[in-house]
């Protein structure tokens, strides 16, 4: 097993962190990488010409081309953005003009509102179906439906690559060249895979992936959009305005080529140097590891959870999902557990998480869910403390 508590300036003796699904905690040297830029050279970027205006801009395009390596892309075709959110927006914004009436835009109901709304929204402003794929009750991809429902006129695929509340990895390599036989453009949602798995971009058969760079233990405000250089080339920014234009005449403008022309205004420079020495941490500790600590975990607490009388654990078993499980506590709402839980510096997360129609369509009690996800810093004692609180709050509530 991994030992990085210590990498991990916010994790004093008896903090129990399980909310790595919603932000990751930062490891010192990505807390460092910051600070040294607001000390020494905190100029904006792709402006000035003085020493700190290029050290920062250097800096900036250096965080570019780790983002690329980690993902295995070219640094034209990483778009920074605030979070994930942002990013999958970006996407429906550059595919806008290619959906209009009579199309189909096809996404899954695991999805977390990030990859839905954009996508309900497009087709309802374009005169599309927006058509909605399902899970099987047990909490896999619905292969047969998505089948069924990928029309001719399908253009858009929406699909995750990890559940934030199942955990469920879905086919998303068979789904995106099933989609390609329809000519229709696939984006992922990677927000909850890149902490734990390796992503090699082009392989997975997408058109563009969001990212979250918080949650790959980057700074707050980082995120990330990758796509495929003949759509991004063309694309409708979601901005307009500095930084991103060739030339400003009376009635027009020329954009500038991707990436800039997508990265308008003042972009969170502090934030995207982070985000390179984050992609320094993971590389530095390596996938099979991240991968070999978090599986056994997972196995650890999905069992752990499963044992508890009362508990009810969504999604399929480990082997099938990544580092997280949501769970519910029968006669209890999920905000009064997680609460009880935070009293005993247990942090989890409950509610909705952003995922109502997946919550709906299982029918899962209250629609909400507590969960607790897992990264490379937690332990077998993390896991433990959370059963036994768990079992506290059986005797306090009665229940
Ligand atoms: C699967 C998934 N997609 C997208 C997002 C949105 O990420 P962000 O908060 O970076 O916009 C999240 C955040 O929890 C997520 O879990």
């Amino acid at each position: 097993m991994l030992d990085l508590r210590k990498e991990f300036p916010a994790l004093r003796e008896g903090v129990v962190y399980l909310d790595s699904g919603a932000t990751a905690l930062k490891p010192r040297k990505v807390v460092e990488a910051t600070l040294e830029y607001y000390e020494n050279f905190p100029a904006n970027v792709h402006r000035g010409g003085y020493p700190w205006a290029n050290r920062a801009t250097e800096a900036y395009e250096e965080a570019r081309k780790k983002v690329a390596n980690l993902i295995h892309a070219r640094p034209e075709e990483v778009v920074f953005t605030k979070n994930a959110t942002e990013a999958l927006n970006l996407a429906a914004s550059i595919l806008a003009n290619r959906i209009g009436e009579g199309d189909r835009v096809l996404v899954s109901v695991m999805e977390h509102h990030a990859n839905f709304l954009p996508w309900m929204r497009l087709a309802r402003n374009r005169g599309a179906e927006f058509v909605i794929f399902n899970v099987t009750p047990d909490g896999y991809l619905d292969l047969e439906d998505f089948r069924r429902k990928l029309t001719p006129n399908t253009k858009v695929v929406a699909l995750t690559m990890a559940s934030n509340v199942l955990g469920t990895v879905p086919p998303f390599k068979e789904v995106a060249k099933m989609a390609k036989e329809m000519r229709a453009v696939v984006v992922l949602d990677g927000a909850q895979y890149l902490a734990h798995r390796e992503v090699k971009v082009r392989e997975t058969g997408a058109h563009f992936i969001g990212f979250s760079g918080h949650k790959v233990f980057g700074p707050m405000g980082t995120g990330i959009l990758w796509g495929r250089m003949e759509l991004l080339k063309e694309g409708e920014p979601l901005l307009v305005g500095g930084s991103m234009i060739k030339d400003v005449g009376f009635e027009d403008y020329t954009l500038e080529e991707t990436p800039k022309r997508y990265e308008a205004g003042t972009p969170d420079v502090g934030g995207v140097i982070g985000l390179g020495a984050a992609v320094d941490f993971v590389l530095e500790i390596g996938y099979e590891a991240i991968h070999t600590h978090e599986t056994e975990l997972t196995a650890y607490l999905y069992d752990a959870l499963s044992s508890v009388g009362g508990v009810e654990v969504y999604g399929p078993p480990p082997k099938d999902r990544t580092s997280l499980v949501a769970f519910n506590l029968k006669g209890l709402h999920p905000h009064d557990l997680a609460w009880y839980l935070g009293e005993l510096g247990i942090m989890v997360r409950s509610g909705g998480h952003c995922a109502h129609p997946l919550h709906k369509f299982l029918g899962i009690p209250y629609n909400q869910s507590v969960r607790a996800s897992l990264s490379v810093f937690n332990t077998k004692e993390d896991v433990d403390r959370l059963v036994e609180g768990i079992v506290k709050a059986k005797r306090a509530f009665g229940v």
